[in-house]
């Protein structure tokens, strides 16, 4: 409680010694109550009370900018509350729980193999667009994650660290990636959006996917069509998740355009939850398509993946492409390369 009210004693007290000699004698100054009172020590004991009781000290000024006049408002210490406690815990938990988990499953399961090894037989899975859409939304979200939690966590980890001088380099540069790379982000979201949603509609048999743990935990592989149970919570993870950061984002981005200060932090809470939450979701996924399992990186480094590996995740579709591949004149989607 005291630790609460002491910034706010500080700022008062701060205010009163400010106030230039004019003020002791009742003069009107920037920085007085709208509704000036006698500028006596009663008039400074009703500003710090209002401070204290968390009222808004708002100025007189003679700029054009009317917000400007706002000195302090009670909001803004919530959300002073919200950005370095439950923001800190929330992230921190999420993101270290989530490296704590694939670490352990690496150390207790290992990579997950072909079975039976690769057939030598290759079928595509994404075409150059769905792959170029992938790695610029990816490659912008890597970006955007690292720069966003060093405006969080830098100032306690990284500081210490590198020093004053490169870490205000760092974060600065930070900030032009941050702000920047939400546009391809943004546009990568609604790419991924227009090109897998057709496959991703939830049906019966995620249900099963996830009843037997997804082939994950357990033995024995559930049956899936081209994306599984766990594939299409990433994808609406990316889609949904990210159509809010973004749009949160971009509130933050525009200052006021959109939205008054209130708006704005509840756009700032909004924005940072979501991400630290996604962050979390995609280291995942990100150890899912690369160390943790043999094969799924070729699906969207060349875009061929090896067809023992397509059988045991999504049987139902390659079958599906095998049925095409047969009925169509010209054969399409699956084709054999022989091992090489
Ligand atoms: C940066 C490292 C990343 C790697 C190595 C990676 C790898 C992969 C791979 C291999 C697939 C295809 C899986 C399959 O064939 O079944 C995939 C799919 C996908 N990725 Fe990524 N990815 C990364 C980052 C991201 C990020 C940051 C996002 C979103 C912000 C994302 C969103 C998706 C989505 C929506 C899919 C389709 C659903 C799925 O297969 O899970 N990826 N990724």
């Amino acid at each position: 409680m005291i630790a609460r009210l002491l910034p706010a004693l500080a700022l008062a007290l701060g205010l009163v010694a400010a106030l230039p000699a004019a003020a002791q004698f009742g003069g009107p100054v920037s920085g007085t109550p709208t509704n000036p009172v006698p500028a006596t020590a009663t008039a400074d004991e009703l500003e710090l009370q209002k401070a204290l009781t968390g009222g808004r000290i708002a100025g007189r000024i003679s700029i054009p900018d009317e917000r400007a006049a706002s000195l302090i408002q009670p909001e803004g210490r919530e959300w002073r509350e919200f950005r370095t406690t439950v923001l800190s815990w929330v992230g921190g938990i999420a993101v270290l729980g989530m490296l704590g988990i694939v670490t352990l499953f690496y150390l207790g399961k290992g990579r997950i193999p072909i079975d039976g090894g690769k057939a030598g037989h290759s079928i595509q899975r994404f075409n150059v667009l769905e792959r170029g859409a992938h790695w610029m939304t990816a490659g912008s979200f890597v970006v955007l994650a690292l720069s966003g939690l060093n405006l969080t966590f830098g100032r306690f980890l990284i500081l210490p660290l590198i020093g004053p001088e490169s870490f205000a380099a760092l974060s600065l540069w930070g900030k032009f990636a941050h702000n920047f790379l939400a546009f391809p982000f943004a546009l990568g979201v609604v790419l991924l959006f227009l090109l897998w949603v057709k496959d991703n509609i939830p049906n019966r048999l995620d249900i099963a996917w996830f009843k037997a743990g997804g082939g994950l935990v357990g033995h024995g592989h559930p049956e899936a069509g081209r994306f599984n149970g766990g594939q299409k919570m990433v994808f609406w993870i990316t889609v949904l998740g990210g159509a809010l950061v973004a749009a949160s984002g971009f509130v933050l981005l525009f200052p006021f355009w959109f939205t008054d200060i209130a708006g704005m932090q509840v756009a700032y809470i909004v924005h940072a939850l979501l991400a630290v939450l996604m962050i979390a979701a995609m280291i995942g996924h990100i150890y899912i398509g690369s160390a943790g399992m043999e094969g799924a990186f070729d699906a969207m480094g060349s875009g061929q993946v090896d067809l023992n590996w397509a059988k045991q995740h999504h049987g139902r579709w390659v079958e599906e492409e095998t049925r095409k591949a047969r009925g169509a004149a010209a054969p399409r989607g699956a084709r054999a390369q022989g091992a090489d």
